[in-house]
């Protein structure tokens, strides 16, 4: 099980001391949300942030990119230093292709559905992916609310890459807390993106052995 804080919720006057802070309490990744006030509301950080962020971690770092056509940016990201690169199957016409791109530039290639966003969209690139996102809110902002028929959709994922015997990691994104967490585990999901429960909190290490604690339960 994998714990990947998400600095949306850190304090972006900080972001080297919030990054450092959830290194030191054992995260996994680093999630990095990229939003272009186009797919979603908001806006963000780019590809520079990545790499002003790049020397300052050892953990892997985790792009979730929130744009429309994520195919022009994933050089920019890898060059960047991106571990991971999330491209939401909504935002691209040729997902197929983008997720072609990832993979040339030795990066782990992440396919990312909406909430409203059924599997069969993504079938036929899920021999290709290293995870798949299954977003547990509507994507833009933190904070949001456990969208709870999103357990359904990871337990059908789940039985298919065991059907299929694929390999890759399921992750959540969005509303995740213990009891979140847990239950999206138990459906399936072995990556956990927390933003606001691990951020807004008095002791961010703390909630990361919270976390930590339900998931190896
Ligand atoms: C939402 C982002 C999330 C966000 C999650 O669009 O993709 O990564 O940071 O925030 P919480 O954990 O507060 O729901
Ligand atoms: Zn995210």
């Amino acid at each position: 099980m994998k714990i990947a804080p998400s600095i949306l919720s850190a304090d972006f006057a900080n972001l080297q001391r919030d990054v450092a802070l959830v290194e030191q309490h054992g995260a996994d990744y680093i999630h990095i949300d990229v939003m272009d006030g186009q797919f979603v509301p908001n806006i963000t950080f780019g590809a520079n942030v990545v790499k002003a962020l790049r020397p300052h971690t050892k953990l892997p770092l985790d792009v979730h990119l929130m744009v429309e056509n994520p195919g022009r940016l994933i050089n920019e990201f890898a060059e960047a230093g991106a571990d991971i690169i999330g491209v939401h199957v909504e935002a691209d016409i040729h997902i197929h292709r983008t997720i072609q791109l990832i993979k040339e530039k030795n990066v782990k290639a992440e396919v990312v559905l909406n909430p409203g966003t059924p599997i069969d969209t993504i079938q036929h690139v899920l021999s290709m992916v290293d995870q798949v996102l299954v977003m547990t809110v509507n994507p833009g902002f933190g904070g949001q609310i456990f969208i709870e028929e999103m357990l359904g959709k990871i337990r059908e994922l789940s039985q298919l890459k065991a059907e299929k015997g694929y390999h890759f990691d399921i992750q959540v994104d969005g509303g995740i807390g213990p009891e979140t967490a847990k239950r999206c585990k138990e459906a399936g999901a072995n990556v956990f993106v927390a933003g606001s429960y691990i951020y807004d909190a008095e002791d961010p290490g703390q909630q990361i052995s919270r976390l930590r604690k339900v998931l190896s339960e």
